[in-house]
């Protein structure tokens, strides 16, 4: 990094509205990794919104929250984004967040690095919700550099060490986090 360039920015947040996500618990873990750069884990439950409908878009406008989140995400290079799955697909709560952000700029994520993953209790890791996510974040200007998905998270990752149980889940997080880190 040459003197003058400013350090990348990062931000982190699940897709999830659960007080005690899987996703953000990855996130947490997944941050401490990030080394010169700076990185901000953020929740989206602290952007509360409406369910988005175009009648209440027409009588009420942009919620304040809206604005405030639109404003954060613009002054970062990176996201790294956790999503969690409901019933084969993104959780409503994170649609819902996509679809207002799309409203208020529809390329709010232009010029944006992102690393996809995804967390589930179940043995396919969320990976329906994360290919979806993948699918839709370039229409918004996002450029998705890697994703993974990571099953079955209550057994392959260990709270109390805050590790990463299985070798080989561990090798790929560092691969994706890496691959992500140096398109910044
Ligand atoms: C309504 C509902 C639907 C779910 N559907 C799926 C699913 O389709 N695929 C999956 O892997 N896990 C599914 N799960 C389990 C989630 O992976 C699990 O609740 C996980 O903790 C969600 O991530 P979060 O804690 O970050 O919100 C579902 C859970 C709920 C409550």
């Amino acid at each position: 990094m040459g003197i003058f360039e400013a350090m990348k920015k990062i931000i982190a947040f699940a897709g999830s509205n659960s007080s005690t996500s899987i996703n953000h618990r990855l996130l947490e873990y997944v941050v401490d990794l990030v080394e010169e750069k700076e990185v901000s884990l953020i929740k989206l439950t602290d952007y509360p919104l409406p369910i988005f409908g175009e009648d209440l878009e027409k009588e009420s406008g942009y919620p304040e929250e809206l604005k405030r989140l639109h404003e954060k995400l613009a002054a970062y290079d990176g996201l790294i984004i956790s999503v969690n799955e409901h019933n084969g697909g993104p959780s409503a709560f994170f649609k819902n967040t996509l679809d207002w952000l799309s409203r208020i700029e529809y390329k709010f994520l232009a010029g944006k690095k992102v690393l996809c993953l995804s967390a589930s209790t179940g043995k396919r890791g969320a990976l329906s919700s994360l290919e979806y996510t993948v699918g839709v974040l370039p229409r918004y200007g996002g450029e998705v550099v890697a994703s993974m998905p990571f099953p079955v998270l209550q057994e392959n990752f260990s709270e109390e060490k805050s590790e990463i149980v299985d070798e080989s889940l561990e090798n790929q997080l560092n691969d994706v986090l890496t691959t992500f880190l140096q398109s910044l």
